[in-house]
C-alpha cells in the first residue's frame, strides 16, 4: 500500500454504474442493490448524446431512475457526456460497475473494460452477475414486448411501466 493511501477501513469507495437506462428496468435495480452493498457511494451515470435513438429524453430517464432509487441511501443519479472514465475521475470514483447477464454480453463488456483500463488504469471495472430472475431483461426487449402488446409487469418498476404504456401505447394513467 502506498504511504498516502488511507487504511482500508477508512477508504471510501465511489462507483459509477453507467448506461443508457432507456428505460430503467428491474435488472438495473437489481444491479444497483447488489452494487451498493460493495461500495460506499454509487452513482448511476446516464449517458447524454448517445448515438442510439432513445425512446425517453435524458431528463425523463433521470426522473425514472430517481423515482426508483430515490429511497436507497448513498445512491445518486447523474448524467455524463464524453468519456466514461473522465466522468468517473471527476466524480471521485475508482470503480465502474457493469452487469453481465449472459456470455453474449461478455465480449462487448470486455472490450469496453480494457479500453477504459487503457485510458485510466487507476479505475477498475467490476462485473456483477445479474440475478437469475433478471438475466433475460433488457431495455430493448422490454420496449419491443410492450409495443407488441405483451405483458411486462415485473420486468420494470411500476412507474416505468406507466411511462412506457403512455409513450408507446398512448394510454393515459
Ligand atoms: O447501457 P449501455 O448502452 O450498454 O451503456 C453503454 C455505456 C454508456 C456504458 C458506454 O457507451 C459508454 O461508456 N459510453 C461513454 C463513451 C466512452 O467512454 N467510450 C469509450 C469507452 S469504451
Amino acid at each position: 500500500m502506498a504511504h498516502d493511501d488511507p487504511a482500508p477501513s477508512q477508504k471510501r469507495i465511489t462507483a459509477i454504474y453507467p448506461g443508457s437506462f432507456d428505460p430503467f428496468t428491474n435488472g438495473h435495480l437489481d444491479l444497483v442493490q447488489r452494487g451498493i452493498r460493495l461500495v460506499d457511494r454509487l452513482i448511476i451515470g446516464i449517458l447524454r448524446n448517445d448515438q442510439k435513438e432513445a425512446l425517453f429524453s435524458v431528463d425523463e430517464r433521470i426522473a425514472m431512475a430517481t423515482d426508483v432509487v430515490g429511497g436507497i441511501p448513498n445512491v445518486e443519479v447523474a448524467t455524463f457526456d464524453g468519456l466514461l472514465v473522465e466522468f468517473a475521475a471527476r466524480s471521485g470514483a475508482s470503480v465502474i460497475i457493469r452487469g453481465i447477464r449472459a456470455i453474449s454480453d461478455y465480449e462487448y463488456e470486455l472490450q469496453m473494460a480494457l479500453m477504459n483500463r487503457r485510458l485510466r488504469p487507476d479505475i477498475e471495472t467490476v462485473f456483477l452477475l445479474a440475478g437469475e430472475a433478471h438475466s433475460f431483461i433488457s431495455s430493448r426487449l422490454v420496449k419491443e414486448v410492450i409495443r407488441l402488446g405483451g405483458n411486462i409487469s415485473g420486468l420494470v418498476p411500476p412507474s416505468v411501466e406507466g411511462r412506457l404504456r403512455k409513450r408507446l401505447l398512448g394510454e393515459h394513467q
